[in-house]
């Protein structure tokens, strides 16, 4: 990663996508600074503010992989990534221990009630700026302004508010993931069932448990969502979600990328939603270790980051920006489709007697409980004495043909995956996505039989997941 050469000058890859880049490393209070300073700019949402953003990202991402703890900004010297701005308030931390900047902006009261409300389940910056206009202040004046949204990612996301703010832990995603490998594999022999997202890159704590599903004879995966939710449900598993069709087509493969895209990140199959996870899946078992099938994503039972990762948790959309909104000036006209899809246009109309084959999902239980009056339900629930905790949950289907590259997008990090996608467009021409690997002059697709062939194919060095979280 980082190397000094002889004339003194730090050389640094440069692409992210190119380095290593690990959750524990030497420079975390400087990271941690700037990337206050990269939220803050994301949260303003305004026409520089996303570049701003992303330079932030940009540096901070650097020092991630530097292979010493900077002491003087001197050492910084030739990292293009770093510029004037983060080198002033780097100098700051360096030599006052903290940076008036980002103190200041810690200090906001905008800043802490955008925080706040964004990590609510479904809402973006634009809602939470709309709240505090509205002069709201915490989820309570939320919840008792009533801002009755229609989004039923917003409806629970309030009513079950502290439980999705909790950290979910490893070994909640462990025995988690060990009933959803059991279950899906009764449903379809041979399944294969990956924990993604963060904790597959070693982090001990995340915001939600991502799942990624396939199976090596393409086409036997249709239908298993249904019917892998139904088996959940009958244990009782699942409190509130949405599924969402598979919009892939093969014509869109060549399309342009922001036509295709939507907004959104992928066409997978996909249920996002929220478990009713048992408060006994909080306990650390022996055999933890021995659930994951995939050699990767052990790590954590070996080296336990969990007190400098808990803090970190954060609620993420997943009608998240692609990776063209970074690239250029036209980042107007993807946001407003972005904010679209991440705040409420989604198919959320919500009626308790639509069945399990619509798109929205009702557990059948609460339907006899709660009659026809949605609004009161979610509350209700959440106040009532439960030995369980809400948990956000993602579970996602790919065509073994597909398999992984989703592998590769699910897995994150988020700045890996956009530093990745802009690379590959812009070093080799080709178009990267959680479908494959496109040419789009010869309209040649590039597919891979594993994660290190995806790498191959993008010229770039192996990297295990661990090593991406940049
Ligand atoms: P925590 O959940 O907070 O621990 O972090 P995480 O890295 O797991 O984030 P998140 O669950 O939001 O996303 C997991 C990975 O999936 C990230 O790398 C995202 O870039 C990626 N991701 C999220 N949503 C989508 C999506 O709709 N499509 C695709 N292809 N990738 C997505
Ligand atoms: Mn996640
Ligand atoms: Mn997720």
């Amino acid at each position: 990663s980082g190397d000094k050469e002889e004339d003194g000058n730090l050389t640094v890859p440069e692409w992210a996508c190119q380095r290593v880049a690990r959750l524990v490393h030497l420079n975390k209070k400087l990271t941690d600074a700037i990337e206050v300073l990269q939220e803050h700019a994301e949260l303003r949402d305004g026409h520089q503010d996303y570049s701003r953003a992303l330079a932030f990202r940009r540096a901070s991402c650097v020092l991630k992989s530097l292979p010493f703890a900077v002491q003087d900004v001197r050492q910084l010297e030739g990292l293009k990534d770093v510029g004037g701005h983060v080198k002033r308030v780097l100098s700051d931390l360096l030599d006052n221990g903290s940076s008036s900047e980002v103190q200041e902006i810690l200090n906001s009261s905008w800043y802490q009630k955008m925080k706040l409300f964004t990590s609510v389940f479904g809402i973006g910056p634009s809602t939470a700026k709309k709240w505090i206009d509205n002069e709201l202040e915490s989820i309570k004046d939320v919840k008792r302004n009533s801002v009755r949204s229609s989004d039923w990612r917003v409806i629970w996301g309030l009513a079950f508010f502290e439980d999705l703010n909790s950290p979910v832990l490893r070994s909640e995603a462990d025995r988690f993931l060990s009933i959803v490998q059991q279950e899906a594999e009764k449903l379809l022999p041979g399944v294969i069932v990956q924990l993604c997202g963060g904790f597959r890159r070693g982090k001990s704590s995340g915001h939600d448990v991502d799942i990624l599903l396939t199976h090596p004879k393409e086409g036997s995966e249709l239908g298993l969502l249904h019917n892998l939710l139904l088996a959940l449900e009958k244990k009782d598993l699942i409190l509130i979600g949405h599924k969402e069709k598979s919009s892939f087509r093969q014509e869109i493969l060549f399309q342009d990328f922001k036509l295709s895209m939507r907004g959104q990140l992928d066409h997978f199959e996909k249920w996002l939603g929220i478990c009713k996870f048992p408060k006994s899946f909080q306990e650390q078992r022996l055999d933890s270790c021995l659930h994951n099938d995939d050699s990767n994503s052990n790590s954590n039972c070996l080296s336990d980051h969990a007190a400098q990762d808990l803090d970190s948790v954060k609620h993420c959309e997943h009608s998240e920006a692609d990776t063209q909104t970074q690239t250029q000036g036209n980042s107007q006209l993807h946001k407003a489709s972005q904010e679209k899809s991440s705040e409420g246009t989604v198919p959320t109309c919500h009626s308790l007697n639509e069945s399990f084959d619509g798109t929205s999902y009702e557990p059948s239980a609460k339907k006899a409980k709660c009659g026809s009056s949605l609004d009161a339900c979610p509350d209700d629930l959440a106040d009532s004495e439960r030995d369980w905790v809400a948990r956000r949950v993602d579970l996602i289907i790919a065509p073994y043909s597909q398999y992984y590259y989703a592998l590769v997008g699910w897995t994150g990090s988020k700045h890996f995956n956009r530093d990745a996608r802009l690379y590959a467009q812009k070093v080799l021409g080709l178009k990267l996505t959680s479908h494959g690997l496109f040419d789009m002059a010869k309209k040649e697709a590039l597919p891979s039989s594993s994660e290190a062939e995806v790498f191959h194919h993008l010229k770039l060095p192996y990297r295990d997941p661990e090593d991406r979280n940049c």
